[in-house]
This record gives C-alpha cells, sequence and structure tokens, in this order.
C-alpha cells in the first residue's frame, strides 16, 4: 500500500482502532496485552473513565485560547505538579524534546545572568533527549544525529555514572551551567544511574553552582514506583522535565524549576502557541490527580517485581537472561544477544513490547495492570524468551 507519510518509522504491520485498560484490539478485533504503554504514555491505559471525562467535559466548554490570557486548568496543574515534585514553577510544552528545550533555554540564560558567555550542560553517554535539534545534539547516540550536523554547541558529554570524569569535567570547564540526565535511561535500553551517582552529582552541582536537571519524560508520572524517580533517591533536582504519561496520550510535556530556578525564565524569553492549553492541562490534572489518588506508582513498584519474579521463576528462562534493569514498570530484559527479531513474535502472540539497544527487551506495560494481567505479561514474554535458540 503507498502511503502520503514521510516514511520517518518502521512500523509493524498492526493497526488499533480502540483500547479497553490493558488491551488493545486491532483493526480485525484481535486483542493484544499492551506491554509498552504507547511507549511509557499511557500510564492509565486506554479509555481510562477519569481522562475521558476531563476531556469531554473539557471540550464541551472550552479547547483553546491563548497564553495571551490566563488559563484556570493550566494554573490549577501547575499548582498540583509542582505540589507533587517539589518544585515551585512550571512551564508547560506539548512533547517531551519541548520540555527538554526549555530546560536547555532556562539553563543557558541562568548561565548568561551569571556572567558566563558561553554556557554548557554536561550531558551522558547513550541519553536520549528528543529529536530537535538541540536536543539531539544533547542525545548520545550517533545514528540520532548523523546527517543533521552542524549540531548544537553546548553540550559536553560524560561516561554514566563515572563521578570521577564529572569532578574532571569541572575542573576544566568552567562555562559547565548545568547537568542534564535521564535518571534511568530509557532509549539507551533501561539504564539506570546510581542513586549514590545521583547524590554526588548533587554535592558538584551545589559545589560549583550548577543546575541539577533530571529528563523525567519517561520515568516520571509514577512509571519507576514513585511519582519522580528522583523522590526515591534522597535528593532533588533543580529542574525537571516530564512529558509521555503526563497526558496518557494527550501531547502535553512540563519543565518543573525550583529555587533559583525557578524564576529565570521571564516574559517573552520562552512560549509555545498550545502549551498548557485547557484541553490538554484538564486531561492531565485528571492523570494526575489518579495516579496520586489511586497510588499507582506503588502498583507499578509491586507489579514491576511480580513481573521479575514471574520471569526469574522458570529456570530455563532465567538461564537466557544476562540482567533485569530498571525500576517499577520501566523494565529492561538484558538478554545479552540480538533479539529485535522479539517485537514480530511478541506481536503474533498478541502481545506488544519493545527491543531497545538490540539486545534488551523493554516493558512499561500501564500502571493499572493487575496481578493476573502482569502475570500474563510476563509468562507471554518468558515464553517468548525460551523460544529462542
Ligand atoms: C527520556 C526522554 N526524553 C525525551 C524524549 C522525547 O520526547 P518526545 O518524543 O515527546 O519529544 C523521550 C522520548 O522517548 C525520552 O524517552
Amino acid at each position: 500500500m503507498s502511503s502520503a507519510l514521510m516514511q520517518t518509522y518502521a512500523r509493524l504491520p498492526v493497526t488499533f482502532s480502540h483500547g479497553a485498560g490493558v488491551y488493545l484490539y486491532d483493526s480485525a478485533g484481535r486483542r493484544y496485552l499492551d506491554g509498552l504503554s504507547g511507549i511509557a504514555v499511557c500510564g492509565l491505559g486506554h479509555a481510562h473513565p477519569a481522562v475521558t471525562a476531563a476531556i469531554t467535559a473539557q471540550a464541551d466548554k472550552l479547547l483553546h485560547t491563548s497564553n495571551l490570557y490566563g488559563i484556570d486548568a493550566q494554573e490549577e496543574l501547575a499548582s498540583t505538579l509542582t505540589g507533587v515534585a517539589g518544585m515551585d514553577s512550571c512551564f508547560f510544552a506539548n512533547s517531551g524534546a519541548e520540555a527538554n528545550e526549555a530546560a536547555i533555554k532556562l539553563a543557558r540564560l541562568y548561565g548568561h545572568n551569571r556572567g558566563v558567555e558561553k554556557p554548557a550542560i554536561v550531558v551522558l553517554e547513550g541519553a536520549f533527549h528528543g529529536r530537535t535539534l538541540a536536543t539531539l545534539s544533547a542525545t548520545g547516540n550517533r545514528k540520532i544525529q548523523a546527517g543533521f550536523e552542524p549540531l548544537v554547541a553546548g553540550f559536553i558529554r560524560a561516561p554514566r555514572n563515572d563521578i570521577d570524569a564529572l569532578r574532571q569535567i569541572a575542573a576544566n570547564n568552567p562555562g559547565v551551567v548545568a547537568f542534564l540526565a535521564e535518571p534511568i535511561q530509557g532509549e539507551g535500553g533501561v539504564n539506570p544511574l546510581d542513586p549514590g551517582y545521583l547524590q554526588a552529582v548533587r554535592e558538584i552541582c551545589d559545589a560549583q553552582d550548577w543546575l541539577l536537571m533530571l529528563d523525567e519524560v519517561q520515568t516520571g508520572n509514577g512509571r519507576t514506583g514513585t511519582y519522580f524517580a528522583y523522590q526515591g533517591m534522597d535528593f532533588t533536582p533543580d529542574v525537571v522535565t516530564t512529558a509521555k504519561g503526563l497526558g496518557n496520550g494527550v501531547p502535553i510535556g512540563a519543565c518543573l524549576a525550583r529555587g533559583k530556578a525557578a524564576q529565570v525564565l521571564g516574559a517573552g524569553q520562552h512560549g509555545s502557541t498550545y502549551g498548557g492549553n485547557p484541553l490538554a492541562c484538564s486531561a492531565a490534572l485528571a492523570v494526575v490527580n489518579t495516579i496520586v489518588g489511586e497510588e499507582l506508582a506503588d502498583n507499578a513498584a509491586a507489579m514491576g517485581q511480580v513481573i521479575r519474579d514471574t520471569l526469574r521463576a522458570d529456570p530455563e528462562v532465567a538461564g537466557k537472561i544476562a540482567e533485569i534493569r530498571g525500576a517499577g514498570l520501566m523494565l529492561g530484559i538484558d538478554l545479552g544477544r540480538d533479539c529485535a527479531g522479539l517485537v514480530q513474535r511478541a506481536l503474533d502472540e498478541g502481545l506488544l513490547i519493545n527491543v531497545t539497544a538490540g539486545s534488551t527487551i523493554r516493558l512499561l506495560p500501564p500502571l493499572t495492570i493487575n496481578e493476573g494481567e502482569a502475570r500474563e505479561l510476563a509468562r507471554g514474554v518468558a515464553e517468548l524468551i525460551r523460544a529462542l535458540p
């Protein structure tokens, strides 16, 4: 079939018509267990009544005005989200990349305000921060950058979990103004940063007057067992970005800041036509209130353990797993060998999974998954692993 689309995606041969909870249904009516949530987006599953109600009620009143005017839902969401995050202020965008663009601009302005002529941001090997020019330059993957040079300057690459390397960067680069990283790298293969490393990064940031900025686009909104991943790690960043699970499918991103970072961006220095519009904010408010009210981060922690235990229960399957990484319902099952073909085989079995970094099965099921469904997902994945030669 010819398509009028630019061929930017290698798509699987399936089209879904509707969903309910952790299940999706294709146009022929076949049911699939969704182990991916649209890549960590539909944390509340599909057709969640609270989100549907919020969207329809808002659509009945007002979809969009403009950031030229006050927006009640935006104020309420900012107040709720900063309260949950322990932050002071919030800027709304429409995607993860845009949330990170806001953080990058904030860091540069913070540097310029301190008299740094060419502010630089430390970013990590294996990072993924988005596809816009600045965020792909911050991304630590040559495949994503190739062909789009010249890259945006002002990023210094550091190895993961290596605090001595960061100390060296600090000693040799007076222009550094911020550190930006995902607490658990998602696209890079589900690679967690050590809490001890991040706490030491916090100390360096304090000593150097750098902003500690976390990209929680994928890890945020209950995914890893706490609302934000840093909330299980005993330190607080200065800036946090999030998107994906914040809107459960309605596009929204957020850049949250605290303390000295909270009021860096002023009138006219950043903006977005759609950012924080009434529709997106009403949906996100329902999402945040449901995640908090129904303690879905706790459920993510518990169901993540069920999946791990089920995968480990069969010695034959466990023997083929090199490592299980991640936290809560962000799981990377590293098989130590190429397993990209499993995605199609899973689809044939009615299971939606993903493979990242070539050898790691990535699971990101809805946070609402129950124990029976978590076991069904883990057993399905176990069968795929068992069938490997
Ligand atoms: C950690 C992280 N940051 C940023 C992004 C980019 O988000 P978006 O695709 O919404 O621009 C992603 C998307 O996968 C992500 O995982």
